[in-house]
């Protein structure tokens, strides 16, 4: 594979709501992130993704846009994020941002065209079908919940919306939009910024069948995932997005990309794909049979997730480049998810889990918060909750049968909420996050996990620093990655290598101890998790959750 600019990038994932606020009114924005920057780059960080800041009626915290090209009030305007492109320059931080372009906001200006007037030409640029004897015209369940279809009040006619009924899906299949969408796009890209993190673009074609299919929940719907996700004919939408507009521009993207087939990857990320890389969600998703429905919760085990990672990671490398990740807005967190024992969800485990992924074949993406070894927030009731997928989730468990409780804990372990939570700068009021109340609660335990003096952070410091400007920089980087098989089953193991170079990550995901054995001296360590190791030779004790990088 031919090297590429954006190969040995770390990037940092920013939810601005939640990161820093500037002005007190307990929302982060972006004067906060431009504060920041600064820890930012201590930490060695190189690119950051801001999830949206666009002018929105926030129902979905951004990711429902209703005009592209203007910064929501609350984040600030765009002299601020001038000024953050500015600073983050100047301290060789490269920015993306999230381009939302499966679905805008009903409050979208199209949208609003659309509904005024039957005959305006942005009718087209949604997707309206007429019902079938009163009843919507299918019987797709949305991501979030409730049938795809929403009824206009004063016609047989309904619009499609994937997402929630604040999220009206756009019709790629109408040119002129789609036009629209480029331009916007390369305006962006004018601007300075390196590219995009592209949400929900597996979502863009629909059959054109609009066929009902056999339930598959309590609510009579089945999931529009079969009939509206990766579906033929997609390839043409998106060998035409990125030739007029990120092509032209050598700019990044990252696709989120849930659902596509190992064999369909060299489609997306190959020499010619329509991404630089894409978000796998196979291993992340371990804990549940779906990453929409909660209530069918797994009983996964470390054998099932090696076997998952190891499958991903192949098929990353055959294919082209990853972006690899623990911990996203949409994803609890990790300790919390992988991390059965409550005694065990240490800083020290939090670095293991650093470890496992870091080093990778692909992009590591860090989510904010994740460098400090944060943990999921436990909430009592479902009114603590903000994110509109908890509150989903919440109902129809309880429609499925689960009593409040159990669908209390459902959502509680996966809430969106869980990562969202306001960043500890400190361990003084409200993490010093804020000199006002958060829009959303603090995790508990801020006063001792947060930014001061964080042996999690020095640990994510060391690897991005190993990676980037060290003697293995080039093998972490570039070099292959192989499983190493010959390990006791909850240890996972891989080396990446080169002509020239061989590095190997030792993993242990147990409370015991495990003995494994190298064909080789093991004695060069390079860094591990927690106390030193005991090695002799070619032979490792390893501790619980305990992970060694040795070269
Ligand atoms: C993506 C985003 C998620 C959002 C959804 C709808 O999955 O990551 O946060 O709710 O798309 O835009
Ligand atoms: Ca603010």
């Amino acid at each position: 594979m031919e090297t590429k600019w954006w190969q040995d990038e770390v990037v940092y994932q920013i939810y601005p709501k939640s990161f820093y606020d500037s002005n007190g009114d307990g929302i982060g924005d972006l004067k906060g992130i431009t504060k920041k920057l600064d820890y930012l780059e201590e930490l060695g960080i190189t690119m950051i993704w801001i999830c949206p800041i666009f002018t929105s009626p926030m129902i979905d915290n951004g990711y429902d846009i209703s005009d592209f090209e203007g910064i929501n009030p609350e984040f600030g305007t765009m002299d601020d994020f001038d000024q953050l492109l500015a600073e983050s320059k100047k301290r060789n931080i490269k920015i993306i941002l999230d381009l939302v372009i499966n679905h805008t906001s009903d409050e979208h200006f199209w949208f609003q065209e659309a509904l005024k007037d039957p005959l305006s030409k942005y009718r087209d640029y949604y997707i309206f079908k007429t019902g079938v004897n009163g009843n919507p015209p299918n019987n797709w369940r949305s991501i979030f919940g409730g049938s795809v279809w929403e009824k206009l009040p004063n016609e047989d006619l309904y619009y499609l919306h994937v997402f929630d009924k604040k999220q009206p899906d756009l019709n790629w299949e109408n040119k002129e939009m789609r036009q629209e969408l480029y331009a916007m796009i390369n305006r962006w890209l004018d601007k300075g910024v390196e590219g995009f993190r592209i949400d929900s673009i597996t979502f863009i074609k629909k059959d054109s069948d609009y066929a009902s299919l056999p339930a598959d929940g309590a609510d009579g719907l089945v999931s529009c995932k079969h009939k509206t996700r990766n579906r033929p004919g997609i390839e043409n939408f998106l060998n035409e997005l990125k030739a007029n507009t990120f092509e032209k521009y050598d700019a990044v993207t990252v696709g989120e990309a849930p659902g596509v087939k190992y064999e369909d990857f060299h489609r997306f990320i190959g020499k010619d794909g329509y991404f630089s890389m894409i978000f796998d969600f196979h291993y992340a998703d371990i804990d549940v049979e779906s990453g929409s429905d909660w209530f069918k919760r797994t009983n996964w085990t470390v054998s099932e997730f090696k076997e998952l990672l190891f499958q991903s990671q192949r098929a990353l490398q055959n294919a082209g480049w990853g972006a690899n990740f623990l911990e996203n807005h949409d994803q609890p967190r990790v300790l919390s998810k992988m991390v059965r024992e409550k005694e065990w969800q240490t800083p020290e485990t939090a670095k293991t889990f650093g470890m496992l992924y870091f080093f990778l074949r692909g992009t590591p993406f860090i989510y904010q918060g994740q460098e400090l070894g944060m943990k999921n927030f436990n909430r009592s009731a479902i009114d603590a909750f903000n994110d509109i997928s908890s509150i989903d989730n919440y109902y129809r468990s309880i429609q499925e049968g689960f009593t409040e409780e159990e669908a209390l804990h459902f959502v509680n372990m996966r809430s969106r909420d869980n990562t969202r939570t306001p960043f500890p700068w400190n361990g003084e009021r409200y993490g010093g996050f804020t000199t006002g109340k958060p829009w959303l609660d603090m995790t508990e335990e801020y006063p001792e996990i947060n930014a001061v003096n964080n042996s999690v952070y020095t640990f994510y410091q060391k690897m991005i620093q190993l990676r980037r400007n060290s003697a293995w920089s080039s093998v972490l980087t570039f070099g292959n990655i192989k499983e190493i098989k010959d390990v006791p089953e909850e240890v996972i193991a891989y080396e990446r290598a080169d002509e020239e170079k061989r590095i190997v990550i030792l993993v242990n995901l147990s409370t015991e101890k495990k003995k494994v054995v190298l064909n080789e001296s093991a004695e060069n360590i390079i860094l591990h998790s927690q106390s030193k190791p005991v090695i002799t030779g070619e032979e490792i004790i390893m501790e619980p959750y305990q992970g060694i990088t040795i070269g």
